[in-house]
């Protein structure tokens, strides 16, 4: 029977750090507020002259294929997960291809926000399943900062995103790698967290209108309170999910991802389970919520730290705008 393990992981962050002190220069917020109730001291923005969510994601692929010993041309897929792709169409998928020199190989493109990368990871493992591809490369990367409202009125989501990307090299193996995925979603919440426009949602003539750029319709929307609650219920539900479709147990967990959304959803997460601090890797006070960027940038950060080794089981678990949730279970090989 065929599997897929997760061969190399890699990241990239813009070089720009933005602190929290900084942001509290531009818009009535402070250090004290954003550390309390996110846990994010401080977070990357790109510089527009250098980043575009195709070139972070490059980079990120280059790190995971040298630490895969897999040239960039044995990969036949590219799964990219992004909600801020370098155009709103074509996919930053596409971009990523033409960056990395191969020639022709399918790119395809989710857009499921902070769940994307674990759809993407999932959408890759059933293409090497069923024996289609053996290598693929996928991806979660975002550009948020220009797209933040950075003034008080816009406080609530402004202080929280930031930027940067991260690359998996899946490949076939006849060891079991990616153990299981579950995806979900609830499109009743759809507006709760969300980005308007450019949406075919408006008429024809709000559409052509000038006018539209002055509306709030291109910033980040996001009842916090509600996707707070929903989140910390989804989270426990998909990840209890993924440890019973394999009889596994949650002490059986040796690291513990979650999508970097709050350190106090972590934390609660981590509280619910039960399991000690060097269990969950959280990195969110150095990188903010970077979206579908987020657990392959931890992921990749704590392999590095030497937090994920052989043999053990990580949990990755995210829940996001769709609503939509998600966990994979993988056992690293
Ligand atoms: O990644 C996708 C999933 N996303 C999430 O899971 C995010 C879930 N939600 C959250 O993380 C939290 O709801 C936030 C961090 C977004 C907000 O935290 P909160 O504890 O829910 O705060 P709040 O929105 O209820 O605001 C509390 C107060 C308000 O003032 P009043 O009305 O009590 O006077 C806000 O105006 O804090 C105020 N506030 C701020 N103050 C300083 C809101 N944003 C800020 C800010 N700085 N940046």
């Amino acid at each position: 029977m065929l599997h897929s393990r997760i061969a190399g992981i890699g990241h990239h962050v813009p070089e720009r750090i933005i602190t929290n002190d900084y942001l509290s220069t531009i818009i009535d917020t402070n250090d004290d507020w954003i550390t309390e109730r996110t846990g994010i001291k401080e977070r990357r923005f790109i510089d527009p002259e250098k980043d575009t969510v195709a070139n972070m994601a490059a980079k990120a692929s280059r790190m995971a294929l040298d630490r895969a010993g897999v040239k960039a041309e044995e990969i036949e897929f590219i799964v990219f997960a992004t909600i801020t792709s370098d155009y709103y169409f074509p996919g930053s998928g596409v971009l990523l291809q033409r960056e990395l020199g191969l020639e022709s190989i399918p790119a395809m493109d989710i857009k499921n926000a902070c769940s994307g990368f674990i759809y993407a990871l999932s959408t890759a493992d059933q293409f090497i399943r069923t024996g289609m591809y053996k290598k693929v490369l996928v991806i979660g990367a975002e550009i948020q900062s220009t797209a933040l409202d950075l003034t008080t009125r816009g406080r609530g989501t402004a202080v929280i995103f930031g930027d940067g990307a991260g690359a998996a090299v899946l490949e076939a193996s006849d060891q079991p790698g990616v153990l299981s995925t579950h995806l979900h979603s609830d499109g009743r919440f759809a507006e709760e967290l969300y980005v308007k426009d450019p949406g075919s949602s408006r008429p024809h003539e709000e559409r052509q209108a000038e006018q539209i750029l002055d509306t709030s319709g291109f910033k980040v929307y996001m009842n916090g309170n509600l996707v707070f609650k929903h989140a910390v219920v989804r989270f426990m539900e998909v990840i209890n999910e993924a440890l019973d479709a394999n009889g596994a147990t949650k002490e059986e967990i040796d690291l513990l991802i979650p999508h970097q959304a709050n350190l106090r959803i972590s934390n609660y997460i981590q509280a619910k389970l039960g399991l000690p601090d060097e269990k969950v890797y959280n990195n969110i006070m150095r990188y903010g919520n970077t979206t579908a960027g987020s657990i392959p940038i931890a992921m990749s950060e704590a392999w590095e730290e030497g937090k994920i080794k052989e043999n053990q089981v990580i949990c990755l678990a995210a829940f996001g705008s769709g609503f939509t949730w998600a966990s994979a279970l993988i056992r690293w090989k």
